[in-house]
């Protein structure tokens, strides 16, 4: 499938790179951007050769936002009406882990689209931020939610409400990305590829129930988050990676996950 604002590539047979292809517009996030995004994630998804994403822009920017100029002239019903950007989540349905590699801007929708990855790993450059205020308007895309579950309260208050950038810096001291990786083109990329083979070389069965297992703790209380996640370690013992990843390490062997 060829895609006119996204570029797809198998850098490992076990791993998909979606990389977002509007440069003049600073990958701006326009609707026809995101409908390309979600085909490419959700065949992803399904591809059984496939462990894990990485999903990234340029060196310049991840993404500086939705498509202001698409939006600009929208009324109330137009957006009600077509749910403007319902199909923004479709990313946080995904089974298989998602990490975002970010290098320069990933402002308003670009730092929610960050945010609703599963790891975010940055390049010294990135400047995250939620400008949505300096527009008359507030974040869209759940950074008003996610933000605050990431930062605490005052924090995701001080960026929502002055809509300045924050750092790369800042975002690892805040555990908004696992971390910052060295500086340099492509560092970012090549550091979230290799994590993502690394992922992908797991048992795919117990990679999707560690996702599972790590979102319930944003849904649920901990009582029940922790009933969900020994309910899932339970279930792992009917796999046969369970069997192979434990007999492996009696052997003193490595273990050859089937993902079954
Ligand atoms: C549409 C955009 C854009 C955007 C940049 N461009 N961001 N077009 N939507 N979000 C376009 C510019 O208009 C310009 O096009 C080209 O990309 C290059 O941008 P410049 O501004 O010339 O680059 P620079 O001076 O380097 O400044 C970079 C920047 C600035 C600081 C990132 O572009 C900027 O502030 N962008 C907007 C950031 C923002 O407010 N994002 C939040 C959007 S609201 P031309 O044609 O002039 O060359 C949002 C709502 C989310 O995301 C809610 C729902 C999820």
């Amino acid at each position: 499938q060829t895609y006119q604002h996204i570029l797809t590539s198998r850098p490992d047979p076990s791993v998909t790179l979606i990389t977002l292809n509007r440069p003049k517009a600073l990958n701006a996030l326009s609707s026809p951007l995101f409908a390309e995004l979600n085909t490419a994630l959700l065949a992803a998804d399904e591809d059984p050769e496939v462990g894990a994403i990485v999903l990234t822009g340029s060196e310049k920017a991840f993404a500086a936002g939705a498509d202001i100029k698409e939006m600009k002239d929208k009324e109330y019903a137009d957006v009600y009406k077509g749910n403007f950007l319902a199909d923004w989540t479709r990313i946080t349905t995904l089974r298989k882990p998602v990490i975002a590699a970010v290098s320069g801007y990933a402002l308003g929708g670009g730092c929610e689209l960050a945010l609703m990855c599963d790891i975010i790993l940055a390049s010294p450059t990135a400047k995250f931020g939620q400008p949505e205020i300096n527009l008359g308007v507030i974040p869209g895309g759940g950074g008003s939610q996610r933000l605050t579950h990431a930062i605490g309260k005052s924090r995701a208050m001080e960026l929502v409400l002055t809509g300045r950038n924050f750092s790369a810096q800042e975002a690892e001291r805040w555990g908004v990305v696992s971390r910052v990786v060295g500086e340099g083109e492509g560092v970012v990329v090549k550091e979230a590829v290799e994590m993502a083979r690394l992922i992908a070389g797991k048992g795919r069965v117990a990679v999707m129930a560690g996702k599972e297992a790590v979102n319930a703790a944003y849904e649920l209380q901990l009582a029940e988050g922790l009933h969900f996640e020994r309910r899932l370690f339970h279930g792992l013992f009917a796999t046969k990676d369970q069997k192979e990843g434990m007999a492996a390490f009696a052997e003193k062997r490595k273990p050859a996950f089937t993902h079954s």
